[in-house]
């Protein structure tokens, strides 16, 4: 078997994106996106918020889905892809999708992507995006858009390297501009309580699911 050579500090972002899936199953890249985008994204999301376009979360699959607030305490709304930023970012975000098929077969066919905020206070308990068999999902990533963030705020998003670990691997401060990324049916994680408002964007790429059958809708 040829090892995978960790993504030196030379590489690109994307290449330390590739490196760390085709690795660990991670990656964090701070200064993933640029400052204008970032910006002109939360810009978008505090409007939307405004106008009630946000909604308080739910978990659980399809024909399970409810609110919980002792599980997470998010209110998220979904990207369209219709507004400037928005497009600019799933633009970004489509290259992507094709250079990580390119280099790793994962098969990723599309993106779906909501905006979330945690008031604070506001947490996501430990959680898989995809349970295996049962969910599209494969790569998760979340991007974050919170200027001037300091540890007191909180908030950060905690990984564990494999479903059943009980020791962490990695936390990562919601600072302006950071990619996490990883795979959604391996990597367990959690948001730990935030202190202050904080704005992310949680995004999945995924795999062409044959229809389901109605009654599993239900
Ligand atoms: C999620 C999630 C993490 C974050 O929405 O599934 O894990 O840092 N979000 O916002
Ligand atoms: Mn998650």
């Amino acid at each position: 078997m040829i090892p995978i050579t960790p993504a030196g500090p030379e590489a690109s972002p994307v290449e330390q994106l590739v490196a760390g899936l085709a690795g660990d199953g991670y990656a964090a890249i701070p200064g993933f996106l640029p400052p204008v985008l970032v910006r002109a994204l939360r810009r978008e999301a505090l409007l939307r918020d405004r106008r009630g376009e946000f909604v308080e979360a739910a978990i659980g699959g399809p024909g399970e889905r409810h609110r919980d607030t002792t599980v997470r305490g998010d209110r998220t709304c979904w990207l369209t892809g219709t507004a400037g930023p928005q497009r600019r970012l799933l633009t970004l975000l489509e290259d992507l999708r094709v250079q990580i098929n390119r280099e790793l077969f994962l098969g990723l066919f599309d993106l779906e992507a909501h905006f979330a905020l945690y008031p604070p206070g506001g947490f996501y308990r430990r959680h898989l995006d995809a349970f295996q068999g049962n969910n599209a999902r494969v790569v998760s990533m979340v991007l974050y858009l919170n200027s001037g963030w300091t540890p007191d705020d909180g908030g950060q998003l905690r990984l564990w390297p494999a479903p059943h670990a009980r020791l962490p691997v990695l936390d990562v401060a919601p600072r302006a501009g950071t990619l996490v990324c990883f795979l959604s049916e391996r990597i367990p994680h959690e948001v730990l309580p935030a202190h202050a408002d904080r704005l992310s964007i949680a995004c999945w790429f995924r795999r062409n699911q044959p229809e389901l059958p109605l009654a599993s809708l239900t």
